[in-house]
Order: C-alpha cells, then sequence, then structure tokens
C-alpha cells in the first residue's frame, strides 16, 4: 500500500510493513541472521548481509522512514555520528568546500574543525540568519551546505528555504541534520532538501535504549552515502532496528 496520502500517524504505525504479517506475525520479528543464501551473480550491495543494511528489519525501517519524511529514500545506520561522516566521505571529494551553519552539533562541529583537513576539505561557518551574507562563503570548490533544522544547542532555526534556494542557485548539496524535529515537526524533503539525517538516539527512538541513526532524502544521494556506509561498517544490528521501529 502507498502512504503518501494517510496522516503521519497511519505511517508511523503502518508504512513500510510486511502484509500479510510473516507467519502471521503482527509486529515484524527479529531478523537475527548476520548472513542470507546469496544467489549467483548478485553484485556486493545487493548480497543480503546484515552490515549491508538488507535483512527485512533494515528495510521495512527504511520504507518507514523515507515514508515519515515524504522522501524518496532512506536507509538506517549504527549512530548520528556514522550517518554525518559516511555523508561526507561519499558526497565529497579531496580539495571540496563545505559551508555549515556556525551553530551546530558539537561531533559535527569537532569532525570538521579537527578532521576535515586530513582528507583534504575546507569549510567556512555561515549564521543561518542572515542569508544575505553566506554567498560570501562560496568558493569555486564549495559543493555542500549543511544546516541544522533545530541546531544543538542553541535551537536556533534559521530561514531553511533560503538554505534550499541558495543550494539551488550554486549547485550544493543541501544537507539537514532533523534530529531535533523529527519527522513529526519537520520533514525536509518537503521544501527541497537533498538529504537530511538523524540522531536516531534522540526523539526518532524516543526510549533513549538505543544509538543510531538514519539518512533520509533523493533516491541518488541516499544509494551513495550508502555504499560507502557498506564498505565503512557502520550499520545498525536488526535488534536495535526492531528496537527504532517500534
Ligand atoms: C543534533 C545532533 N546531531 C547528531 C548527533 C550525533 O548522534 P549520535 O550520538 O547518535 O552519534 C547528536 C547527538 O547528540 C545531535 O544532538
Amino acid at each position: 500500500m502507498a502512504y503518501e496520502q494517510t496522516s503521519i500517524d497511519t505511517k508511523l504505525i503502518h508504512a513500510g510493513e510486511i502484509r500479510p504479517g510473516i507467519e502471521g506475525a503482527v509486529s515484524l520479528p527479529i531478523f537475527q541472521s548476520a548472513n542470507f543464501e546469496s544467489v549467483e551473480g548478485e553484485e556486493y550491495h545487493d548480497i543480503k548481509y546484515m552490515r549491508l543494511s538488507n535483512s527485512p528489519n533494515h528495510t521495512v525501517l527504511a520504507s518507514k522512514l523515507a515514508a515519515l519524511e515524504s522522501a524518496e529514500s532512506a536507509f538506517v545506520t549504527s549512530s548520528g555520528m556514522a550517518a554525518i561522516t559516511a555523508i561526507f566521505h561519499s558526497l565529497l571529494e579531496t580539495g571540496d568546500h563545505v559551508i555549515f551553519q556556525d551553530c551546530l552539533y558539537g561531533g559535527t562541529y569537532d569532525y570538521a574543525r579537527r578532521e576535515f583537513a586530513r582528507h583534504g576539505l575546507t569549510c567556512d561557518f555561515v549564521d543561518g540568519d542572515r542569508p544575505e551574507n553566506w554567498s560570501a562563503a562560496l568558493r569555486p570548490e564549495t559543493r555542500m551546505i549543511y544546516f541544522e533544522a533545530i541546531t544543538n544547542p542553541l535551537v536556533q532555526v534559521a530561514d531553511l528555504s533560503a538554505v534550499v534556494e541558495f543550494a539551488r542557485e550554486h549547485d550544493l548539496v543541501s544537507v539537514i541534520d532533523n534530529t531535533f524535529a523529527s519527522p513529526v515537526n519537520f520533514r525536509p524533503a518537503e521544501i527541497g532538501f537533498d538529504l537530511s539525517l538523524h540522531s536516531g538516539t534522540k526523539f526518532l527512538n524516543g526510549h533513549s535504549d538505543i544509538v543510531c541513526g538514519a539518512v533520509i532524502g533523493r533516491t541518488e544521494p541516499v544509494a551513495k552515502v550508502k555504499k560507502m556506509m557498506n564498505y565503512l561498517g557502520g550499520s545498525l544490528d536488526a535488534h536495535a532496528c526492531f528496537l527504532l521501529h517500534r
């Protein structure tokens, strides 16, 4: 069933579900299996293997998250930082430059300040409230603009439509950390963001009992980030998928 037209409450319960339920199970069972039978000729990324995030627990959860944000595609990760670093390392090349909002989650800020240079990446930080100043940070090698929906820790909300507009105008990938808003309050794809990410550890899970993350957005960049995540190994295990899916 397509869930585009249903309420977010219905999507939260039903989107992505396998029907009829396996063995009549109303709740998706946990597929605690690292390996699955292979089919001859399968591409590396299509082999069914827990690190490649393609067990039923992963795919059902991914479909639900995409539906919740009215987005094309999604996958889950072992943490929010796994999602963030995989985005940088899949969508940026040595020499690229990123424009960041100047208020950011500390881990993201630290990673950009301390680790970007080792990978040949550079960045600048802009005031989210002053779109008129963002072009001063542009360089010929700028590839990405990265904001937070509601910033951690200062709970600032920038003009997020202006971010999308700026990205389109300058051919940048637009990325937003949607952790603090959650899909209940904000769905970045609906205003045109290419990618949204979450520390699912927070509101997406809601029970404070797992660390997890998610990447949600347009099919093409999500697929690129997922391939990188398959190599980096920051996948979520099936039991944690079950806990996030509740
Ligand atoms: C806004 C935001 N983004 C990303 C992260 C990183 O997520 P995780 O701790 O799940 O790796 C956090 C963690 O506090 C956060 O608050």
